[in-house]
């Protein structure tokens, strides 16, 4: 099947070649070429001969016109610069460069990961679109039923899959910047409208206001948000979500979406298995920060027993890669390991805040992350980056509401501390 469009203006406009086969698209003006077997609806018909003498053939028509019209004027999600493409821009080797804008962990994958990855023999063979031994060995470290958890390509995709499920176009979802930027970016892929509750000065979640919002539907004659994304620790902030305003915010009729991606360096346990007692909580975990394989796209959500099935026909078949699968089940067979490195993680930060609260223009944050956000006070928190960029330390910077003239520092390894701090003192 073929379809042409032209501009030759003694003919019709679309020409339509095999029209049986859309007959959505034949419209009274478009004519078929198909002289065997011409459709009723193409008239008025012209002959091959005629077809062919009208050229030249071009397209009148755009094609970026079909696209959804929600989908033409998305604002693209902009990463940071990846990894190598940095290190060329900046002319030093990846290994020179201290990457803390991005919440890695630069201990990277347990060795045992490394080894179950290099030994794994079935690359050539798809994997379970079930992922019934990833579920129960995540079932085993976090106490509940393997029935309630879905595994998915990192945190970003159980994110992704919730709005997908639950928006259209025109619902609503609550959002508490300053915080992670896919909750938004997600909602928009829908052609959904977010609905911001900003933090209070000390990054907790205004509840009150939450409230006020999430019932407004009762109001104003329209719908209550359909999800609520929470974040616990909060990215860029690192403050967590106490009990109690979980509690409260759970007894909103909105699904409750806590995304718990740093969760292992706070101290505080996951709210996981309130996911047995609350019919509208959904709790996200990644294996992209505490297990460091951000790279190998490996998350998971704990999800209400009625959610489970339809989130299972939803999402693709083979989400997860076999490659993600080894390194998870090898991470959760070293679990002890992964605490290790993750009380390395916690020890730095405390140093890390202690040497950036002694920096007389940073105000550092209390976090419960592995990473610390800081007011940049009496100079530019853009300078202070790029700054940083040239000596190949990368940080993360914001200058938005709720985040004005900010730097967020990620925590490396015991080694990239002095170097950070040395710079930090040394800038002019
Ligand atoms: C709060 C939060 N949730 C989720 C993610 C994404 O996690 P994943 O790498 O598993 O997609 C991030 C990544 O930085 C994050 O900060």
């Amino acid at each position: 099947m073929r379809v042409r469009y032209e501009h030759h203006s003694a003919l019709p406009r679309i020409r339509v070649e095999c029209c049986l086969c859309i007959a959505d698209m034949v419209t009274a003006s478009a004519p078929c070429y198909n002289d065997a077997a011409p459709h009723d609806r193409c008239a008025p018909r012209i002959s091959n001969d005629q077809a062919r003498a009208a050229i030249p053939f071009t397209f009148a028509m755009n094609p970026e016109s079909l696209l959804q019209p929600h989908v033409r004027g998305l604002a693209p999600y902009i990463p940071i610069l990846p990894f190598e493409a940095l290190s060329r821009k900046l002319g030093r080797a990846p290994e020179t460069l201290l990457k803390l804008d991005a919440n890695e962990n630069p201990y990277g994958p347990l060795p045992a990961v490394l080894d179950a990855l290099r030994t794994y023999p079935y690359y050539h063979i798809y994997p379970d679109p079930q992922q019934n031994e990833l579920r129960d060995a995540l079932a085993a470290s976090l106490g509940v039923p393997a029935s309630l958890i879905l595994p998915t390509h990192g945190a970003d995709e159980m994110i992704d899959l919730l709005c997908r499920l639950f928006l259209g176009p025109d619902d609503h979802v609550l959002n508490c910047p300053p915080t992670f930027g896919m909750y938004e970016f997600d909602t928009a892929l829908q052609g959904a409208h977010v609905v911001d509750v900003p933090r209070l000065a000390d990054f907790a979640v205004d509840v009150a206001a939450i409230e006020r919002c999430a019932c407004y539907g009762e109001d104003a004659g329209t719908q209550s948000p359909k999800l609520l994304f929470l974040t616990s620790p909060n990215n860029p902030s690192g403050n967590l979500l106490p009990d109690d305003d979980l509690r409260r915010l759970l007894a909103l009729p909105s699904l409750i979406v806590l995304d718990e991606a740093y969760i292992d360096f706070a101290d505080a346990p996951s709210r996981a298995p309130w996911v047995l007692d609350h019919p509208n909580l959904v709790v996200l975990r990644t294996f992209s920060k505490a297990a460091g394989i951000a790279g190998l796209r490996l998350g998971y959500g704990i999800c209400p027993p009625w959610l489970m099935p339809h989130l299972l026909t939803f999402k693709q078949p083979y989400n997860v890669n076999v490659a993600a699968t080894v390194a998870g089940l090898a991470t959760l067979r070293h679990s002890d390991e992964v605490a290790a490195v993750v009380e390395r993680i916690k020890a730095t930060r405390g140093r890390l805040y202690a040497g950036l609260a002694a920096i007389d223009w940073l105000r550092p944050y209390p976090s419960h992350a592995n990473f610390i956000l800081c007011d940049v006070l009496g100079r530019d928190a853009r300078d202070v980056q790029r700054a940083l960029e040239a000596r190949g330390i990368l940080v993360r910077y914001y200058d938005k509401p709720g985040l004005r003239n900010c730097i967020r520092i990620s925590v490396g390894d015991e080694a990239a501390l002095p170097v950070l701090l040395h710079e930090l003192n040394a800038l002019p």
